[in-house]
């Protein structure tokens, strides 16, 4: 069954560790990561984007495939289905579908705009058993061939946002989705120290966890970070092991095209990224 990750991330932060929030694309991505934790005991956060839920022709499918495969899986580890950057309107169509958990980003809003839908959403998910995470200062990424240079956010707006009685808190602290420019400055240690001394207790959420360099993931965790979130790393991985196997004529040797064996090798390397990002992270056996 999908649980709330409210329990899971106050564990993380008391323990000092944290959870990885790995996105899903299909069934190879949910199938890879499900197994993956289950094999290393580890708790779990299956994110999805709204681009990912419309790819997967919607959120009630994903619900149904995350469902259906917990079971005949028998994965025992808690699992969260969490919506990953949600609109409103999104959020409030993943409470519908079943998800156990949402991302209202209102980072690209006025704050007074995000405070306000953020309490609204704390109260929807407070009647669902649901967790709600909410961000604050903007996550920087590629859009439309310009990488920006992620923002770092206003310790005080933290603390306002924090104390709406949400979940966990995702913060700016110069951190970007996809690969990081060669030119990259690094995560702000000092904003995020001075966000966790704001908001005490409130496990916080490192974006873009994709190619930060181990010492600084751990830097992060001791400074209060809680949960991680990596996409682009399975996608590079899955990527680069599936080019292999074409280019090695795989798929023309015997029955090498049969999409079970064309994804195999992909699906194996989901697998590998998942579990040495556990390691890092800290959440082995932690289930
Ligand atoms: P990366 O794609 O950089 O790993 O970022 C993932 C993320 O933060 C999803 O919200």
């Amino acid at each position: 069954m999908l649980v709330s990750a409210k329990e899971m991330l106050q564990k993380a932060k008391a323990g000092h560790y944290a959870v990885g929030q790995f996105n899903i694309n299909n069934l190879e991505w949910t199938k890879a990561i499900l197994l993956t934790a289950q094999e290393n005991n580890s708790p779990v956060i299956l994110g999805v984007s709204e681009g990912a839920g419309k790819y997967m022709t919607g959120y009630k499918t994903v619900v149904g495939m995350v469902n259906g495969m917990m079971e005949e899986l028998n994965i025992t580890v808690p699992v969260a289905l969490h919506l990953d950057h949600g609109s409103y309107d999104a959020c409030l169509k993943c409470v519908e579908a079943g998800f156990s958990s949402i991302m209202y980003d209102g980072s690209h809003s006025p704050i007074e705009e995000n405070v306000a839908n953020t309490k609204k959403l704390v109260e929807i998910c407070a009647e669902h058993g649901m967790s709600l995470e909410a961000e604050v200062g903007s996550i920087g990424g590629e859009e439309d061939g310009v990488v920006g240079m992620g923002e770092c956010a206003d310790p005080q707006e933290c603390k306002r946002i924090a104390d709406l009685g949400i979940d966990f808190l995702a913060a700016g602290i110069g951190n970007i989705h996809g690969k990081y420019p060669a030119n990259w400055k690094g995560l702000s240690f000092e904003t995020l120290d001075a966000i966790q001394q704001l908001t005490g207790d409130m496990p916080l959420v490192l974006h873009g966890g994709t190619g930060i360099p181990t010492d600084m993931i751990k830097k992060a965790i001791s400074l209060g970070v809680a949960k991680i979130n990596v996409n682009t790393e399975c996608q590079l991985s899955f990527a680069a092991a599936t080019r292999e196997y074409i280019e090695a004529g795989k798929d023309q040797q015997g029955k090498g095209y049969d999409p079970r064996k064309l994804l195999a090798p992909g699906f194996e390397a989901i697998k590998k990224t998942v579990k040495e990002k556990m390691e890092i992270f800290g959440s082995i056996d932690k289930a």
